[in-house]
């Protein structure tokens, strides 16, 4: 047993460990708020912390389940912290207790249990009923089969989106859609998983080979959104970003016309071709084929040798060594989308050796 003066010194040292310890926790708790307190005074964007989702019916909706869910643990978050800061310093050991002296021993308390048992198993339930009560919103827009909508097919493909209009026009990585039209995009995917997100128009959804998943949502206002693929799917990952131009009908009109569908030639075609070689090609071996990720292919033959081309696009390049790989990332591309790389191809010289250009 050490002396009283020794017993002293310590519970001194002691007490001022425990107000370290309360002003640690006060701070953390202020620090923990800061989301919340940013949340609730930022404006719209809120520098990422909440959905986008105000130009369609369908992110609206994301917003309101979010808000929801969001005021619902704010108001627990709260009252827990609170409680937990005011209980340590009510109930903190004075300077004046003994050292060995202990609290009150309590066994169980069948009340406050069922209470505690009760109030989140309320709280959770609420939650689900609303969310489960919501959740169509998001996807439903219009009526089902409505003559008016526009059904537009997604690919995800390592490493670029592409778009295929009802009239079989096609576009890479951006997404022309007519303004207050409700639109049904159609995804799939062609190698492994991706997920199409543009946080402004409606939440994400996954493309999954083999399957088509639906996206539907109306447009309300005309505007550029971006977005990304939000499913990891490989090495360019982060360069699978995506842009919608909404526009308004006769704009979107003209928009589709301008791109390169079946019988296309001239600058259509061309430029077809200079999308999917930036989409599709370039990405991993550099916009002049000067190689990046992928190996150099400038002045490749295979460029322009439709036959080797079409191989390697729609097979890929699967060997023993890793570095080797190459994603089949023409796979589904129609005879015509292969013509136009390759005129475009031909008509960039810093993508064919002397000569090249003009055979055909
Ligand atoms: Cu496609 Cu990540």
């Amino acid at each position: 047993m050490p002396g009283s003066g020794e017993a002293h010194t310590i519970a001194r040292l002691m007490g001022r460990r425990q107000a370290v310890v309360i002003v640690v926790a006060v701070a953390a708790l202020a620090l923990a708020a800061v989301p919340i307190v940013l949340a609730l005074a930022a404006p719209a964007d809120l520098g990422g912390l909440a959905p986008r989702g105000e130009a369609t019916g369908s992110g609206r909706a994301i917003n309101e389940l979010y808000w929801f869910v969001f005021g619902m643990c704010a108001v627990v978050f709260v009252l827990v912290e609170s409680a937990l800061v005011l209980f340590a310093l009510r109930f903190r050991r004075r300077e004046t207790t003994p050292m060995d002296a202990e609290g009150p021993q309590i066994h169980g308390n069948t009340r406050l249990e069922i209470i505690w048992t009760l109030i989140p198993a309320v709280l959770l339930a609420v939650i689900a009923i609303v969310v489960v009560i919501r959740v169509p919103v998001v996807h439903a827009s219009g009526e089902a089969d409505d003559p008016d909508e526009l059904a537009i097919r997604v690919e995800g493909h390592q490493f670029y989106w592409r778009y295929v209009y009802p009239g079989g026009e096609i576009a890479i990585d951006t997404l022309v859609l007519p303004v207050g039209r409700p639109v049904t995009l159609e995804l799939t995917s062609f190698d492994v998983n991706h997920s199409w997100w543009v946080p402004e128009l409606t939440g994400k959804q996954d493309a999954i080979a083999g399957q088509q998943n639906l996206l539907r949502f109306e447009p309300e206002t005309e505007g550029t959104y971006t977005g990304a693929c939000a499913e990891f799917c490989g090495i360019l990952h982060a360069v699978m970003p995506t842009t919608v131009e909404v526009v308004s009908q006769a704009e979107f009109e003209r928009r589709v016309q301008a791109l390169s569908g079946q019988d296309a030639a001239g600058d259509a075609q061309l430029a077809l071709g200079q999308a999917s070689w930036e989409g599709a090609c370039a990405k991993c071996h550099g916009l002049e084929g000067e190689g990046d990720v992928g190996p150099p292919i400038a002045r490749n033959p295979t460029l322009v040798d439709e036959e080797q081309l079409t191989e390697i696009l729609t097979g890929g390049q699967n060997t023993p060594d890793i570095q080797g790989y190459m994603p089949p990332v023409g796979r589904g591309w129609p005879e015509f989308q292969v013509q136009a790389l390759i005129e475009y191809v031909r008509s960039n010289e810093a993508l064919v050796a002397e000569g090249q250009g003009d055979n055909r």
